[in-house]
């Protein structure tokens, strides 16, 4: 009763927020106080599942070896800085040409409270800093609605509320909601319709501060002038703006986000630190696994020379599409499973800029401008505030958005993002460029995915070999995860995978 009390509100409930299962870190003394030999686990793939799997089982004094087919790991979690170079899938190659202490997070970039991520930022002394993911004057443009300026965020947010307030605000007035709603919950939802859509005594929105001003308030005499040409409802809905405002309240993206200081890879490297470099080994493309029955072989290919790799058990952390292609003695069930799950497209370019104009000249500072045109998201940066260079994530694009960008040459991908990015921002965004730097995930080496899509979720029947141990293979990754695109998802189902591991060493 007590519960359902909670659950009323009419008691305290124990924790407000969902949390993931509790996890129990394999500890010191679990393998050596019960008198077992410390087991040996080969985790194939150095990104954040492998690496957690490496550092968790490392707590309780697992003899661990690492595989990671890139020569830095953290797998998409990826941060560009000036002088690193890659080469994608066509060989084309790139290096970055940033400034100092300028870097784009190409993989992910932010971090919601929630997640698991945190507390390992946490646990391993990585400092965070605010991610700003929503921001009141950033713009939006959407040229195939007919704009031919750009609004800001809080323009299009007060009209939409405005005018969806007032129009309901009229229908219950009306009466229309009369069998829904008694007389008091009527005055009541006006009451606050008026507030939230900034109407009027006569139910009419007609604008207000919070669209925003062409002369901003200030010292007596400056009283500001408010923004004009209140659009009508019917030009609010046709340009489209309304769906913008339903993603910055989602679970995983509701503001505050948050970003490691110094770039996304600061993970990555504290657990790699953690774990121990000479547990990892860099350059390591594994050619076959195989469960001996007593143990796993993994061979590999390093520096041209075949390799093995002998362990009791093996954590496959690679991403499900690069797994399906390395062959292994696990049954159909894991290989039709792994290829049931499909990669999927992500890009991003940073434009590095010699100033910090979109601070100076449009008072923003952080946050997304959304657009319909093909770079979809352009992110302003959430540091480095009032710095003499700044870079723009230029687009952040998926699916066939993503794939046509990855069909030109860098040079071509940067004019195109320029080109379509000027109409909202001026010819700045053209002239202060100082260089770019453009990613594919689908084009990049031992990835091929920015994330994956997992038909009939994660528990479907078919992924049960991935979920259970096959053998003595155990897997991880955000792809068998509901997160996946998350590192959290990536924590969980290593924390998962070294739950099962750990209890199955214990028991045995
Ligand atoms: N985590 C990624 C991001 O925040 C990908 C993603 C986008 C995942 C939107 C879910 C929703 O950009």
């Amino acid at each position: 009763m007590f519960a359902t009390m909670g659950a009323l509100g009419l008691a305290p409930t124990a924790q407000a927020a969902p949390r993931e299962q509790p996890f129990r870190a394999p500890g010191a003394g679990d393998l050596h106080l019960t008198g077992r030999a410390a087991a040996t686990v080969v985790i194939v793939g150095g990104g954040i599942a492998g690496l957690t799997a490496a550092y968790e089982l490392g707590k309780a004094g697992y003899d661990c070896t690492v595989l990671e087919a890139r020569d830095r790991t953290g797998g998409r979690n990826l941060t560009v800085r000036g002088g690193d170079t890659l080469t994608d899938l066509h060989g084309t190659r790139q290096t970055a040409r940033f400034a100092d202490g300028q870097y784009m997070n190409a993989g992910p970039a932010r971090i919601p409270q929630w997640m698991v991520t945190l507390d390992y930022c946490r646990e391993l002394g990585v400092p965070v800093e605010v991610f700003t993911n929503v921001n009141a004057d950033a713009y939006l443009y959407n040229e195939s609605a007919g704009m031919t300026a750009p609004q800001r965020y809080r323009t299009a947010k007060a009209d939409v509320y405005g005018h969806v307030s007032e129009l309901l605000a009229k229908a219950t007035d009306k009466g229309a909601l009369d069998e829904e709603l008694t007389a008091e919950d009527r005055e009541r939802l006006i009451e606050f319709l008026k507030d939230w859509g900034e109407l009027g005594d006569t139910l009419a929105y007609e604008g207000g501060e919070r669209r925003g001003y062409t002369t901003v308030p200030a010292a007596a005499g400056t009283p500001g002038v408010p923004l004009g040409d209140v659009p009508t409802a019917s030009e609010v809905f046709a340009s489209g703006v309304g769906r913008y405002f339903s993603f910055e309240f989602g679970f995983d993206q509701a503001m505050l986000m948050f970003q490691p200081v110094g770039g996304m890879d600061r993970i990555p490297q504290a657990l790699t630190r953690a774990v121990g470099a000479r547990r990892i080994r860099t350059g390591a493309v594994v050619d076959r696994i195989t469960d001996t029955g007593t143990g796993v072989t993994v061979t590999y290919t390093q520096g041209g020379r075949t390799k093995k790799a002998e362990a009791d058990y093996c954590v496959a952390a690679l991403p499900p599409n690069i797994l399906a292609r390395i062959p292994h003695n696990l049954g159909p069930g894991v290989q039709s499973a792994l290829e049931a799950i499909t990669p999927s497209s992500a890009a991003k370019i940073g434009l590095e800029y010699r100033s910090r104009w979109w601070e100076t000249d449009h008072r923003v500072y952080g946050g997304i401008t959304e657009t319909d045109q093909d770079v979809t998201h352009i992110w302003h940066p959430s540091h480095g505030f009032h710095g003499e260079r700044g870079i723009l994530i230029g687009y952040y694009n998926y699916g066939a958005d993503a794939d046509a960008y990855a069909g030109l040459t860098p040079r071509g991908r940067e004019e195109r993002a320029v080109a379509a990015s000027v109409k909202i921002y001026g010819e700045k965004y053209r002239t202060e460029l100082a260089s770019s730097f453009s990613h594919h995930w689908r084009q990049t080496p031992h990835l091929e995915a920015a994330w994956h899509n997992t038909p009939g979720g994660p528990d479907a029947p078919r992924y049960q070999p991935l979920n259970e141990p096959t053998g003595r293979v155990h897997f991880a990754g955000d792809w068998l995860s509901y997160t996946d695109a998350w590192q959290h998802g990536a924590f969980t189902s290593a924390r998962k995978a070294v739950t099962a591991l750990h209890t199955r060493v214990l028991a045995s």
